[in-house]
């Protein structure tokens, strides 16, 4: 199941709308550059990987659109688009990376017309996707190792194959050890305020066949500190230089617990997740969202807040790398000190 496909027919993108999971599964065409910045920012799709390739296939769309009769016209549109794209979420460096990358691989490649350069902005995008679900799989082969038969797993957010093109990352090592015949059990942060966990985590467990449980976040160090938990997984969707890691919001609680409680803490997270340029975890830009994700909860047919109520609504948060037992990335699981580790695996393990 891929969560982000060209449809040439549009042309457009096709995206499994994550909003509507797990009532239905239902996928919606975007055939502009707006609306792929838009379903971005609504989060119709989410998850670090993904959104990386639905922008990398946005920037194709944007070439198609565009009328210009010469290279630099055409790359005057395509800044546009990537200034565009950009804006839509500012945490994962997936987002930029994405761009970046699509747009230097083509200009590299020096295209002869404005044609080859539009044909090249989408076959660069479709490897990229590809790409991405390679490295999944990769990191799936590495990360199962660190799993036993027989261990119970906790896992905050979602980081399954539709948050990550295909596969997944840390769904993906609980996916990859399960296909291994490892029997496993995943306690599911339910993740608030989005509920990830409980929504998309949960379904594509389900899906997969793999034992698991549904639990509220506040449950995650009860559950550690009764020795009923043998690992922590979660994904990321930036990691510094020094190895801090910013994931889904809760992240570092689960961190805290897990060290105080000697459950090993794992991140994985393709090399495209790894911004360099970032020292450490507080330089990353953290979301901010809408109060209403907050509020917008009933119990009972009632709302959770009294009327007039005022929330804050950090997305994401960070994990300080001395509460990290080990990265894995599609280069092999990382240990302490990450800052050289990282740099190697980025720099000699991607594409060039
Ligand atoms: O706000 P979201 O749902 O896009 O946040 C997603 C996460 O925090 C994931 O854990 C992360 O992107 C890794 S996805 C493989």
């Amino acid at each position: 199941m891929r969560a982000v496909e060209w449809n040439p027919a549009g042309p457009a993108v096709r995206v499994i709308d994550q909003r509507r999971l797990p009532s239905s599964v239902e996928h919606v065409d975007l055939s502009s550059v707006q609306d792929v910045a838009q379903a971005i920012a609504a989060m119709t799709v989410r998850g670090a990987p993904t959104i990386g390739a639905v922008a990398a296939f946005g920037l194709a769309l944007a070439a198609h659109a565009s009328d210009a009769s010469s290279l630099p016209a055409l790359w005057d549109d395509i800044a546009r688009a990537t200034r565009l794209l950009q804006s839509a979420r500012p945490t994962a460096i997936n987002l930029a990376w994405a761009l970046d990358h699509v747009t230097r691989q083509v200009t590299q490649s020096q295209p002869a017309s404005v044609a080859a350069a539009k044909a090249s902005l989408l076959a660069e995008a479709q490897r990229l996707a590809d790409d991405e679900v390679a490295r999944n799989r990769k990191i799936g082969q590495h990360g199962a190792a660190l799993l036993a038969d027989g261990d119970t797993v906790i896992h905050h957010c979602h980081t399954g194959g539709l948050a990550a093109v295909d596969y997944g990352t840390a769904l993906g090592i609980i996916r990859a050890a399960h296909e291994q015949g490892k029997r496993l059990h995943v306690l599911v942060d339910e993740t608030r305020p989005r509920l990830q966990g409980a929504r998309l985590t949960a379904w594509e467990l389900q899906q997969l066949g793999i034992s698991h449980e549904i639990i509220t976040d506040g449950a995650a160090g009860h559950f550690m500190r009764r020795g009923e938990v043998h690992a922590a997984l979660v994904g990321a969707d930036r990691v510094a230089a020094n190895g801090d890691v910013a994931n889904k919001i809760g992240t570092y609680m689960l961190a805290l617990a897990a060290s105080a409680n000697h459950v090993p803490f794992y991140s994985a997270f393709p090399t495209s997740t790894v911004d360099l340029e970032c020292p450490d975890g507080a330089s990353i830009p953290i979301e901010e969202r809408p109060a209403d994700e907050v509020l917008h909860l009933s119990i009972d047919g009632q709302p959770i807040a009294p009327a007039g109520s005022r929330a804050r609504n950090p997305a994401f948060d960070v994990t300080p790398h001395e509460l990290i037992t080990a990265l894995v990335t599609e280069a092999g699981v990382l240990r302490p000190p990450f800052g050289p580790a990282l740099r190697q695996a980025t720099l000699e393990g991607m594409p060039a």
